[in-house]
């Protein structure tokens, strides 16, 4: 194909000059897609290892989810929660179920998730600890990735997510990621959670030290202190369990989830916990117009379906292997170190050779698509429909990458 009859760079021209620049996304302009294959403006194909953050658990348009979206949209799509709509109560219930809790409150994205369970922690921490008024801390780690909103960027250690934003929400302290000793330090009598990424995921995958999650288990229960997990991009399949706290036999007391629980479709998100701690809410004092709409409902009871095969959990985990296996044979021939579980890769590329984003652009000219984050590290998250022979290419493209 003749290069000034691409259609792309004018696409990403366009794209540039109409929008805010908070994000720098790869120059690829998609314009459809299935299973693990997107397809862009000029026909080319990409095997997507991004998957949407883990959005795409599920790869692209599957059909069980597009079907259960197209029944829904021909009956009802939105109700608000003013009135009660006949996908919620199955969805809440298997959810409930997945998670091993006793309620769920739905709302759209992760961030809102996050500040349901800020909210909710503060409030049981006033209601049922017995917290001073307006004394509330809640302990979070650094590294954090949990969100946009101003209060969230409050608490994150990285520049450019809190530069320019404050004044910041007060109540949050910051200890080191992995380290207990740290963490038991700062938790006092005014503590009412600790919020954790089971797996660090926009920090580049970073994987705890074993022992640190049951030892927060630990302390919070030694402490009266909630155990909230952020498993938004951990969860839901992504590490070869359905939770990445069940991987080290971790029940916290609060998950938080979104993104892969929207199938790709919709933003879809929510807090479980059991109903000492969610049922302190009464009516008024939180929700959301969208949160739990029939159409987001229909969608996630259908996820919840897929998840309860246990299948995407197998191949997560059986697949991950062949994965991180093909990953670490690089160590020494490009990358320096690969951290991940399941079908979840944290890769840092030699800084001596390129930069994360250099190798991202370079993979994409190989038709593989993946997401840099923090100078030279690499993403993987590829749908968990991903087939082995896939995987295979996808680390054949970055081993001829990291060659030159
Ligand atoms: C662990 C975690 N929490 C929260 C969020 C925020 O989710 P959203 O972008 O849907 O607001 C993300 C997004 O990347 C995340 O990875």
């Amino acid at each position: 194909m003749i290069e000034d009859m691409l259609r792309t760079p004018a696409a990403v021209q366009d794209a540039e000059r109409h929008t805010a620049h908070n994000y720098h996304p790869l120059p690829v302009v998609i314009s459809s897609a299935e299973g693990a294959w997107v397809t862009d403006v000029d026909g080319r194909r990409y095997l997507d290892c991004l998957a949407g953050y883990s959005a795409l658990n599920f790869g692209h348009r599957h059909p069980a989810l597009i079907a259960a979206a197209h029944a829904q949209l021909d009956k009802l799509t939105l109700t608000s929660r003013a009135f009660i709509h006949d996908q919620f109560a199955d969805f809440c219930r298997a959810l409930a179920a997945l998670c091993g809790k006793e309620l769920v409150l739905p709302m759209n994205t992760g961030a809102e998730a996050v500040e349901t369970g800020i909210k909710v922690a503060r409030k049981w921490g006033y209601q049922v600890k017995g917290v001073p008024a307006g004394q509330a801390t809640i302990v979070v780690a650094e590294g954090n990735f949990h969100g946009r909103t101003t209060t969230i960027v409050s608490f994150s250690t990285d520049d450019d997510a809190r530069a320019d934003f404050g004044p910041y929400t007060p109540g949050f302290k910051i200890v080191p990621y992995g380290d207990l000793t740290a963490l038991a330090e700062a938790v006092d009598e005014t503590t009412v959670a600790v919020l954790l990424e089971p797996i660090q995921g926009e920090q580049g995958v970073v994987v705890p030290p074993a022992g640190y999650l049951p030892g927060v288990r630990q302390l919070c229960t030694e402490r009266n202190v909630l155990f909230i997990a952020d498993e938004i991009q951990s969860g839901l399949g992504r590490t070869g369990a359905t939770f990445a706290c069940e991987l080290e036999g971790v029940v916290p007391d609060m998950y938080l989830l979104g993104k892969a629980l929207g199938g790709g479709i919709v933003p879809v998100s929510a807090v479980a916990a059991d109903a000492d701690v969610l049922g302190v809410l009464r009516p008024g004092q939180h929700g959301s117009t969208f949160g739990g709409n029939p159409l987001a409902c229909a969608v996630a009871t259908e996820v919840v379906r897929l998840l309860a095969t246990g299948e995407f959990q197998r191949r997560s985990t059986e697949l991950g292997e062949r994965l991180h296996a093909g990953l670490h044979a690089l160590i020494g021939k490009g990358l320096v170190a690969v951290r991940g579980r399941g079908l979840w890769a944290g890769l840092d590329i030699d800084p001596a050779l390129m930069s994360g984003r250099e190798a991202c652009e370079r993979l994409m000219e190989r038709g593989v698509l993946a997401k840099d984050t923090h100078g030279s590290t690499i993403r993987l998250a590829p749908p968990l429909t991903i087939t082995a022979e896939e995987i295979d290419h996808a680390v054949a493209q970055l081993a001829a990458v990291l060659a030159g």
